[in-house]
């Protein structure tokens, strides 16, 4: 089987590209799944960075400038992740192009499950290519209405591209929110399929050099990593949940029962 490829996107700068990439990522190779994350954030290459990779070798803008190899590009990152990191420098590469990237993938497609490419925000010529050149995408929003705007004009941009958006993941969402998911779905006339609350512990992760899911694998942002990587996978995520129903109800039978001893 080939890979599942997904462009990680989103209209507005800073919604949490690059943290769903890795938790993702690493949520999924947590399930046994092949997983490659490729940050093809050109100017802004920080997947890297956040995870303190050392990169010895070639980077992502090697392999689009012909310089590298694909077997000297991938790095072994946290929980089995496999990472192609972008490199830190400010380089002009002049040969990014839609066939590169599909070689690119083409090169790794059955090597691995899922390959989830980072994206720069906006409807730049390197996200172009890459929405041309894969078939699927995530789309990241937060609930206000900046993202939400730029949201739409990035989700005609992925149509006209003929990609097709696989999820939209509602991040950062806290009580105080300007817009709640049933308004956003109004608004982009989309689907929201998944929320992720805001989460102090993602920075504080990052700031250790690993990927929340790791860190503190129990937080509200994990779980909701790794549902969204479980339902990826194929398990059923309703289970889970008749299994809580089945805990809350054994465990409602006990409190009762416990009160009609007392009486
Ligand atoms: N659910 C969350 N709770 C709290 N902080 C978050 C959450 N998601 C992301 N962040 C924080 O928001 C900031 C931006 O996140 P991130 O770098 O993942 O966004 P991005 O979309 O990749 O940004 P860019 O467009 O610049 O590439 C980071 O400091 C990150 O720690
Ligand atoms: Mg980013």
């Amino acid at each position: 089987m080939p890979a599942e490829v997904y462009a990680i996107t989103s209209g507005k700068g800073g919604t949490g590209k690059t943290t769903t990439a890795i938790n993702l990522g690493v949520s999924l190779a947590g399930l046994g799944k092949r997983t490659l994350v490729i940050d093809a954030d050109m100017g802004m290459a920080n997947v890297g960075l956040l995870l303190g990779l050392d990169i010895t070798d070639g980077t992502f803008h090697d392999y689009i400038s012909g310089v590298a190899d694909v077997e000297d590009i991938i790095y072994e990152g946290p929980g089995g992740l496999k990472i192609i990191p972008g490199s830190i420098f400010l380089e002009n590469i002049s040969e990014f192009d839609t066939d590169t990237i599909r070689r690119l993938i083409e090169e790794l497609s059955s090597k691995f499950d899922y390959i989830l490419l980072d994206t720069a925000p906006g409807i730049g010529k390197e996200t172009a290519c890459i929405l041309e050149a894969v078939n699927n995408s995530f789309l990241i929003v937060n609930p206000e209405i900046s993202s939400i705007v730029d949201s739409m004009k990035i989700k005609i941009f992925i149509d006209m591209k003929g990609n097709k958006i696989r999820g939209v993941f509602l991040n950062r969402v806290a009580d105080s929110d300007e817009m709640n998911k049933e308004k956003v779905e109004e608004i982009l006339e989309l689907p929201v399929t998944d929320e992720i609350p805001e989460d102090p512990l993602i920075k504080k992760a990052f700031a250790q050099r690993m990927p929340v899911v790791l860190h503190t694998p129990g937080s509200d942002s994990s779980i909701a990593f790794k549902s969204i990587a479980a339902r990826m996978a194929g398990y059923d995520t309703k289970l889970d949940e008749s299994h809580n129903k089945k805990v809350k109800k054994g465990l409602l039978q006990k409190i009762r029962s416990l009160l009609l001893k007392r009486n």
